[in-house]
């Protein structure tokens, strides 16, 4: 649904992953090749699928990952989307690169909710970005480790998502027509304001422009150094996100990190580094019990669900599973998403003889 109603571009800025995407396959087939083994014959029972994260209960085992640019996709869609996670009693995390201000998303959601640093703009931007959040009342700081630069996302280079963001009329001209293909969405976008600026990222001259922000993003990145800077600015729970192995996730303990998130961008950065189901034990191991470990890629079914916390992921976060419903019919989308995936454990689980995601682990996988 989310196809027929946005513009290529937009649908492959959600859809697509870097390169030749083999990862962002990967990230799903990895699921796949997980088989359950169930115990049957067992009593049905309501299913509990209340969990908790950096001791914050919440009614289901996901969280909503950080996506960018979600106003693109729906107007004033990260407010919107937040809506639906705090209505389903689970967590919005909120990117740097969002097109709605972090105080009016904080407000409408009556749930937790994290918000995703990046350092664009440098430390002085990204330090009244904290101070706000902090203001706002996020709950913990996602920092996000895996975006030294932009991944090579070539389905947004074939549909000219930089010749249309440039708003250069010669640039713009080749490419446009997708846009008025979807006059639905396009009218909608209109009166949402048009093209999507970042106003947290608030530059001497204001807030960041759609154009500007792969150079921005490139001059920005991350490191274990900055960290410790973070920590002390933000003083409160933080997640470390984006990495793949037992060594940075030492690093990540090391440098003071609450939880990290077993990802890789959803395939959208470097291409053909493990697929995250494969990667978590590892990081599992590493970790050993000392903080929560999260994991994100792949998911499409509430069963890719079931296997992650099988594995030992405390909770999970779903990217595009949420985000194409959000482009294809709003709030009403991302309900309808997180209530098929809630469906899906429940039953999943049902069929596995479990009662509670607490009682979830390996024995009920083959290996
Ligand atoms: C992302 N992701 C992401 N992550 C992040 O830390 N900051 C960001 O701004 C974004 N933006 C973004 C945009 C879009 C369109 C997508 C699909 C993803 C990555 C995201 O948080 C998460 O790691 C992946 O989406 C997980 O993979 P799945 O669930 O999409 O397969």
């Amino acid at each position: 649904m989310a196809q027929r109603r946005l513009p290529r571009v937009v649908f492959d800025y959600i859809d697509g992953g870097a390169d030749a995407e083999v990862t962002l396959r990967e990230n799903c087939a990895a699921f796949e090749r997980v088989t359950f083994r169930a115990l049957n014959a067992v009593a049905n029972a309501p299913v509990k699928l209340r969990t908790s994260v950096l001791g914050t209960p919440i009614e289901l085992p996901f969280v909503l990952a950080p996506v960018g640019s979600s106003r693109l996709f729906f107007p004033r869609g990260e407010c919107v989307a937040a809506k639906e996670a705090g209505a389903a009693g689970t967590i919005y995390t909120l990117s740097t690169l969002s097109g709605c201000a972090l105080e009016d998303v904080r407000a409408s959601t009556n749930g937790p909710a994290w918000y995703q640093v990046y350092l664009i703009g440098g430390r002085d931007v990204a330090s009244h970005a904290i101070e706000r959040a902090k203001t706002a009342g996020f709950d913990a700081l996602v920092v996000t480790i895996d975006t030294a630069v932009s991944g090579m996302r070539e389905r947004d280079v074939r549909n000219g998502a930089k010749e249309l963001a440039s708003q250069e009329f010669h640039a713009m001209l080749p490419f446009v027509h997708q846009l008025f293909a979807k006059p639905g969405w396009l009218i909608a976008n209109l009166r949402d304001g048009g093209l999507m600026q970042f106003p947290n990222i608030l530059l001497p001259d204001g807030p960041l422009r759609y154009a500007d922000v792969a150079t921005a993003l490139e001059q920005s990145t991350v490191t274990w150094f900055d960290l410790g800077w973070i920590r002390e600015q933000w003083g409160g729970a933080i997640v470390v996100k984006g990495l793949l192995s037992g060594d940075d996730a030492r690093r990540a303990i090391d440098a003071g990190a609450d939880a990290v998130v077993v990802s890789n961008h959803g395939g959208r950065q470097l291409d053909t580094c493990s697929p995250t189901l494969r990667a978590l034990p590892e990081v599992l191991d590493a970790v050993a019990g000392r903080i929560e470990v999260y994991l994100d890629g792949g998911i499409r079914r509430g069963s890719d669900i079931v296997k992650a916390l099988c594995i030992g992921a405390r909770a999970v976060l779903i990217g595009r599973a949420y985000a194409y419903g959000l482009g294809a019919g709003g709030g009403a989308g991302v309900a309808r998403a997180i209530e098929i995936l809630r469906n899906d454990i429940a039953r999943t689980m049902k069929l596995l003889g479990v009662h509670d995601v607490a009682e979830l682990d390996r024995s009920y996988l083959e290996t």
